[in-house]
């Protein structure tokens, strides 16, 4: 079957199962799963369950398609998602933001843990995308252009909402949450980077680091997605600490700041 085919039946399982139309879409990153506790959730569907999903395998990233309301936002979040390190091809990859582009929202909400390139950075501070650097060597819109998604050459200009940017900012200053607005360098992992590597992605711009967004970003621009991109900063990169970064420090600071995200992340949705 087409990629096509494949779309409309994710989408027309999702709708069998709840009638909610969602307008905004969210993925949430490592260890900020925890925001749903802040959701009147109507639907939870597994990713297993949806046609054509595959299942994440990583800790931290439960996998399941939730449908419900944040305020008056009707709302569809991707409870974990599916990375490049894990195999998955690119398609793959990008499959549940293009499920959920289809659903009809118009905005996506991108969240991540990421490593901070910056040394004026701390862990646990959040970084609002202001664009990003593809460094995965690959791009998930390669092989023959789907027409009916997108443009064969999308323009980028605007790959992170200007407007979504600033309201986010206005949000995290009146609430004063430790945040400045940066690049994000997406790199494919598993391995954190080396000193070297950092030291590079800091000079060519780049002000935080992470395996996610990037390719779910492209395929969200070429369905005409107006995308927001936040960071969790979870670590200090590579180089810029004495301590060696583990999964298990990314989730911590994570859930460290979840009360603040969750508030954060609420009132933004409610007001989009
Ligand atoms: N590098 C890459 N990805 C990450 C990091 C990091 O330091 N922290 C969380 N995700």
């Amino acid at each position: 079957m087409s990629l096509v085919e494949n779309l409309k039946e994710s989408v027309a399982y999702i709708r069998e199962v709840s009638k909610l139309r969602p307008r905004v879409g969210i993925t949430l990153g490592s260890g900020l799963s925890g925001f749903v506790k802040g959701v009147q959730v109507e639907a939870t569907i597994p990713y297993k369950d949806i046609p054509h999903f595959s299942p994440s395998s990583v800790e931290g990233h439960p996998g399941n398609l939730i449908l419900g309301h944040v305020g008056q936002t009707p709302l569809v979040i991707l409870q974990g998602r599916i990375h490049f390190y894990e195999g998955h091809t690119m398609d793959k990859v990008v499959y549940p933001t293009r499920v959920v582009a289809q659903l009809g929202i118009e905005k996506l909400i991108l969240t991540n843990a990421a490593g901070g390139l910056d040394p004026d950075m701390q862990p646990g501070d959040f970084m609002l995308i202001r664009d990003h650097i593809n460094l995965t060597g690959t791009n998930p819109l390669i092989g023959p252009n789907i027409s009916s998604l997108g443009l064969r050459f999308p323009d980028m200009t605007s790959a992170y909402d200007k407007e979504m940017v600033e309201k986010a900012a206005s949000i995290l200053r009146a609430k004063k949450i430790r945040h400045s607005v940066g690049v994000y360098c997406g790199v494919t992992g598993p391995t954190y980077e080396t000193a070297a590597e950092v030291r590079y992605l800091h000079q060519i711009g780049g002000h935080a680091v992470g395996m996610s967004t990037v390719p779910e970003n492209i395929a969200a621009k070429h369905m005409g997605l107006r995308v927001c991109g936040i960071s969790c900063i979870s670590n200090l990169a590579t180089g810029l600490s004495q301590s060696a970064i583990t999964h298990d420090e990314v989730k911590e600071t994570a859930s460290r700041v979840e009360k603040e995200f969750i508030e954060f992340l609420s009132e933004f949705i409610s007001g989009l």
